[in-house]
């Protein structure tokens, strides 16, 4: 199948002109699994509680996850994209993945960034794989990167493609995703942005683009420039990533050690 990503600088605000540029961008393209950024039809950098309030959305009854539904639908393709969402009096920094076959689930991000932390509420789905028609995909959300227990959690529940909307700002993601590809023997397509915002005083987020597909031997299959936008794809086998033998001898899963992780600690303590 073909999974890959659209990456782009969305113009803070404005959601119509966002989604009809995504909608144009992958217009003839031949792809299965689309992968967009974090927050792609809203921009990213908030200034107020009032801003999200009016730009987030309940899920899946929403103005852009209807929108992303109808353009799975008309092209027949998987979507996973980054939107803030209203559910009840609380706002999370979620990815939805849509399908042929309609709306599929949310994932709301676990591992909030600097000054998201001032506007959103950590997520409360846990780590999230679908199986779909195409394998079983799994969400992160940007950050969630940092911390490896979250392409953990997705590999160990079966996920095939890691689908990872980001907006990237600093400079360690995509160098390390091969590691967590590696490591989890997974692959994983990260759409991130391009282009400045700088809403806050004193406070400008430059995206640094590089949006990959890594595959589960940790090679980079296609990265996108730092600076221009991109829309790329690569063929892939999901099936590829249910294998997780290394060598004959080892296989990264069956070897796992759970309940040495659970006895360690200083060297001084009696056991
Ligand atoms: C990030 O989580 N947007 C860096």
């Amino acid at each position: 199948m073909k999974a890959g990503f659209y990456q782009f600088s969305p113009a803070f605000g404005e959601k119509e002109e966002n989604i009809r540029k995504v909608r144009s961008a992958v217009k003839d393209a031949d792809i299965d699994l689309l992968v967009l950024p974090e927050f792609f039809a809203t921009g990213y950098q908030f200034i107020s509680g009032e801003e999200v309030a009016e730009l987030a959305e309940p899920v899946p009854h929403g103005h852009t996850t209807e929108a992303l539904t109808a353009l799975s639908l008309e092209k027949g393709i998987y979507i996973a994209a980054g939107l803030p969402e209203r559910h009840r009096d609380r706002f999370y920094n979620s990815a939805v993945l849509t399908g042929p076959e309609g709306f599929i689930g949310v994932y709301r991000k676990t591992h909030l960034f600097f000054e998201e932390t001032l506007y959103f509420t950590p997520g409360d789905t846990g780590f999230r794989v679908w199986d779909t028609k195409i394998g079983n995909i799994g969400v992160m959300i940007c950050f969630d990167w940092f911390f490896p227990e979250a392409a953990r959690a997705l590999a160990l529940s079966g996920a095939d493609v890691i689908a990872h909307p980001a907006n990237l700002v600093l400079p360690y993601c995509p160098d390390s995703m091969p590691v967590r590809c590696l490591e989890n023997r997974v692959f994983a397509v990260t759409a991130n942005r391009i282009g400045e915002e700088s809403r806050k005083e004193g406070k400008p987020l430059r995206f640094i683009g590089k949006s990959e597909i890594v595959s589960p031997d940790g090679r980079i299959l296609v990265r996108a420039p730092e600076d221009e936008e991109a829309l790329m794809t690569a063929e892939i086998d999901p099936k590829a990533a249910r294998d997780k033998r290394l060598n004959p001898f080892n296989d990264m899963f069956r070897d796992r050690r759970p309940e040495m992780y659970g006895k360690s600690g200083r060297g001084n303590q009696r056991s």
